[in-house]
Parts: structure tokens; C-alpha cells; sequence
């Protein structure tokens, strides 16, 4: 797609940045990976599945899983305060949605799977990033799903839609101004998670999702390859 459109770092505006992503990068953990957009690093560490605790917080029915998204101190120059506060609450908690649908978590009664998510580097799309590495890190730790899940930020700067937002292209100040559609999808196109920080029309919301279906199927290559790579990496006798 070509529009004359012109965006600060001369991508057409339904081009993602370059994307890296590593399975295994965190040797203590059930399951870890790394997810790379850009300038933007997320890190995904899996426990479990394990015994919840405490006891009362066991569900018989089915296994339960805890996400917790925060940005290191250093992920931008402005230095993040420490701690839990209102965003990272929500990232935690629509991480969840995001990534809940596709796993199989009826067959871990009364126990937990937690997910921990770091960005090492912030400029913007973390909570993607986060969902994508999550996803891979949750396939690592051999936690049964039905799918995978990807995610990419659809933005509308002015009246024009493009992917994946850097922070520069969210402060967009011109015409309508910045408007930012974080989506996650299954490989099979199904909606987990969409969020809409800004205005949008019906129709455009639509043509958003169709941009969204086709850099979630580049991201989905580059989640298949890095598990793959880390399963040969073991069939090979290597860790
Ligand atoms: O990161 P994401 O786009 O998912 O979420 P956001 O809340 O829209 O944040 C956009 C960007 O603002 C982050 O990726 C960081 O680059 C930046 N940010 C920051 O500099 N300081 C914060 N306390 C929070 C976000």
C-alpha cells in the first residue's frame, strides 16, 4: 500500500518496524522469550503451571492465569518510577485478556500460570510487544493452546491509518491528532484484545483491523520461526 503520506522514519504506512524476536532467554524460567519492534524490547518469563497460593484462590474448575507488565526504570530517558501504578495495573490486566482466550487452562485445576513481563527499551507498542512475547514464551513453557496469539498498535494520525506507532507518531499533533488502536489476534483472525485511545469512524475502524490482520500475520512468521529455531536448537542437544 502507497500513499503520499509521509511518516517520520520513511515507512509506508502499513509497514511494521523490523522485528527480532528469541525464545529461551531467561534459563530459570518455565518458559521465556524476547520480542523486538523497533526500538521497543519487551522480555516474557513463564512459572508454572504451579499450586496456587493461597489456597482459597484455587479454582477446582480450571487453572488461572497472572500477568505483570512493568517497564524498567532505564526503558525511557525520562526514568519510570518503580513500582505498580495505574497503567502497568491495566497492561497487567488486558494482557490477560489478550492472551487467555487461546490457552488450554482446564486442564491445570487449582493451579496458577504466571506471566512476567518486562520492556527493556519503551518507544511505544509495549503492550504488543509484551502480548507477543508472552505468547511465545507461554508456547515455550509448553502450556497447551488452541492458537497463537499476535498483536500490533494500529494508529490513524490525522485522517490516515498506519502500523505500529513509534512514540514520535503518538504525539502526532497535526489535523485530527494521534489515535491509537492496540490489536490482538489469533493466527485464525479472531479478536482477543482491541483497545481505542482516540476517535475513529465505524468504517475505518474496520479498514484498522485489516491493517492489523496483515501485520499480525508478519508477526506471527517471525513468533513461529524463533520457536522453532529454539526446538531444533534442543533437538540438537543444545539448551
Ligand atoms: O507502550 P504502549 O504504546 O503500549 O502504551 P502507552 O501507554 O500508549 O505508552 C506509549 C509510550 O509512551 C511507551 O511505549 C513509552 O515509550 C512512553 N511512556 C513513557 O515515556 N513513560 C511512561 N511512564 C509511560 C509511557
Amino acid at each position: 500500500m502507497v500513499t503520499k503520506f509521509k511518516r517520520a522514519d520513511g515507512r509506508e504506512v502499513d509497514e511494521i518496524r523490523p522485528i527480532e524476536a528469541k525464545v529461551g532467554v531467561v534459563p530459570s524460567a518455565d518458559g521465556s522469550a524476547m520480542f523486538k519492534s523497533g526500538n521497543t524490547i519487551a522480555i516474557a518469563a513463564v512459572y508454572g503451571p504451579k499450586k496456587m497460593h493461597p489456597q482459597h484462590q484455587q479454582n477446582p474448575a480450571k487453572g488461572q492465569l497472572r500477568c505483570e507488565y512493568s517497564m524498567l526504570s532505564f526503558s525511557v530517558s525520562d526514568r519510570i518510577k518503580p513500582g505498580r501504578n495505574r497503567r502497568a495495573m491495566e497492561i497487567s490486566e488486558i494482557t490477560k485478556w489478550a492472551l487467555e482466550p487461546v490457552l488450554m487452562l482446564d486442564k491445570y485445576p487449582n493451579q496458577v500460570v504466571d506471566v512476567f513481563i518486562n520492556i527493556i527499551q519503551a518507544d511505544a507498542g509495549t503492550r504488543c510487544a509484551g502480548i507477543n512475547a508472552a505468547a511465545m514464551a507461554l508456547a515455550h513453557a509448553g502450556i497447551p493452546m488452541t492458537d497463537i496469539v499476535s498483536s500490533v498498535a494500529i494508529g490513524k494520525l490525522d485522517k490516515t491509518l498506519v502500523a505500529d506507532l513509534t512514540k514520535e507518531e503518538e504525539d502526532f499533533e497535526e489535523g485530527e491528532g494521534p489515535t491509537d488502536i492496540p490489536i490482538t489476534l489469533t493466527h485464525e483472525g479472531k479478536v482477543t484484545h482491541m483497545q481505542l485511545d482516540g476517535k475513529i469512524g465505524v468504517k475505518q475502524l474496520g479498514e484498522a483491523l485489516d491493517l492489523a490482520k496483515v501485520a499480525c500475520e508478519k508477526v506471527y512468521e517471525v513468533q513461529k520461526k524463533a520457536l522453532k529455531d529454539a526446538i531444533d536448537m534442543k533437538n540438537g542437544g543444545e539448551k
